[in-house]
C-alpha cells in the first residue's frame, strides 16, 4: 500500500518506516526541513505537496512536539498545535483531494487517562482525565477520528513510554543508574507503564494490514510495575548497587513544575482489547526488554 507517514523521521516512524517497507508498502514522509531516506515532501503549518495525495491508501499520524520540554503557555500550543492542526490540515487537503483513504491511523498517549497511581487498570473503557495531558490526547483522537467522514478506518494508539537503545526516555532511566546515583523519584509507588519499541511498531503494522483492528488501542506491555521495581530490574541488569535516597516530590515539582507529575505519578494500563485482537508482545515483561535492550 501507499502510505503517508508525519513524524517519520522520529524515533518510532524511522523504525515503523523500515518495517513498512520490509513487508512491501511504499512510504512517503512529511517533514518540516529533514532530508530523510526515502521519498520524503516538506510541510508546514498550511501547505502541502497535492503529490502527496496521488494513489494514497492510508496514512500514518505520529508528527509532535516532544512532551519533555518545559511547558510555559506558548510551548503548551506548540504540543497541541504539532498534532491537531496538522491532522486538521491533512483533513483539509482529503476533503479536496479525495483519495480513497482506507485508514487514519494516529499515535495517542496512555496520559489519556491522567497521571494516577492507584490500583485501577484503566482500559479503552474508561473516560480521559481533564489535566493538560488527557485533553491533548482527547483533541488528538477526535481529530483523528474526523477522517471516518471519508469511510477511513481510525485507529489511535494509546501508547506509554516507549523503551528503545536510542530512545531519550530510556536513556535518561538509564543513565543515573549507570553512574551508580540511580535514586527514585518521589515515593516511587508510582506506576510505570512502558512497551518496547519493536512491540509498538509491529501494533502499527498490524493496524495497517488488520482491517478488524478500529478505535482506540492502549499500546503497554501487560507487565505493570511500579517506578521502584522497574529501577531495581534495570540495577540488577546493569549490575549496578541502588541505595540513593528517594528524591522529594517537591525537588521534582520545583526544577519540573506542572509537568513534574510526568514522572511522580502514573497508572496501570490494560492492554488486553489488541491482545484480543491477536496482538503478541515480544516483550512482555521488562526482564526480556532488558535483555535485548542492553
Ligand atoms: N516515544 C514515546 O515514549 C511516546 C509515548 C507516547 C506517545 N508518543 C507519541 O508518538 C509520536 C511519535 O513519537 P516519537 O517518540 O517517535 O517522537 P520524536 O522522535 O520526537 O518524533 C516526533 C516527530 O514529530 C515531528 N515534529 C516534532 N515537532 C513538531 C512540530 N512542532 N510540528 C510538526 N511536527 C513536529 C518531527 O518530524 P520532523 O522533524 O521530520 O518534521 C519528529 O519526527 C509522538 O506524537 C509522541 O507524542 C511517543
Amino acid at each position: 500500500m501507499n502510505i503517508l507517514l508525519t513524524g517519520g523521521s522520529g524515533l518510532i516512524g524511522s523504525a515503523l518506516v523500515k518495517k513498512l517497507i520490509d513487508n512491501g508498502h511504499q512510504v512517503r514522509i512529511l517533514t518540516r526541513e529533514k532530508e530523510v531516506q526515502h521519498p520524503f515532501y516538506n510541510w508546514n503549518i498550511d501547505k502541502i505537496d497535492e503529490k502527496v495525495f496521488e494513489n494514497l491508501d492510508g496514512i500514518i499520524h505520529l508528527a509532535g512536539a516532544s512532551i519533555s520540554k518545559r511547558w510555559t503557555k506558548s510551548y503548551k500550543k506548540e504540543i497541541l498545535n504539532s498534532r491537531v492542526d496538522t491532522a486538521n490540515l491533512l483533513y483539509k487537503y482529503v476533503e479536496k483531494l479525495k483519495p480513497k483513504l482506507k485508514f487514519f491511523i494516529s499515535a495517542s498517549g496512555t496520559s489519556y487517562y491522567g497521571q494516577i497511581t492507584s490500583d485501577k487498570i484503566f482500559t479503552e473503557n474508561d473516560a480521559p482525565h481533564n489535566d493538560f495531558l488527557g485533553s491533548i490526547c482527547v483533541n488528538w483522537e477526535n481529530a483523528a477520528y474526523q477522517f471516518q467522514d471519508f469511510d477511513a478506518r481510525v485507529v489511535c494508539l494509546r501508547t506509554s513510554l516507549v523503551l528503545a537503545k536510542q530512545g531519550e526516555g530510556f536513556k535518561l532511566l538509564k543513565k543515573p543508574i549507570q553512574m551508580g546515583v540511580g535514586a527514585n523519584l518521589g515515593d516511587g509507588k508510582q506506576w510505570l507503564p512502558w512497551i518496547h519499541l519493536d512491540d509498538l511498531v509491529q501494533m502499527y503494522v498490524d493496524a495497517v494490514e488488520n482491517s478488524t483492528i478500529n478505535g482506540s488501542y492502549n499500546a503497554s506491555s501487560p507487565e505493570m510495575i511500579n517506578h521502584t521495581t522497574f529501577n531495581h530490574i534495570l540495577a540488577k541488569k546493569l549490575n549496578k548497587p541502588f541505595f540513593m535516597p528517594n528524591i522529594p516530590s517537591f525537588m521534582m515539582r520545583l526544577v519540573l513544575g506542572e509537568m513534574s507529575d510526568l514522572v511522580l505519578k502514573g497508572s496501570r494500563i490494560d492492554p488486553a482489547k489488541i491482545e484480543k485482537e491477536g496482538f503478541r508482545f515480544k516483550y512482555p515483561t521488562l526482564e526480556k526488554a532488558l535483555k535485548e535492550l542492553l
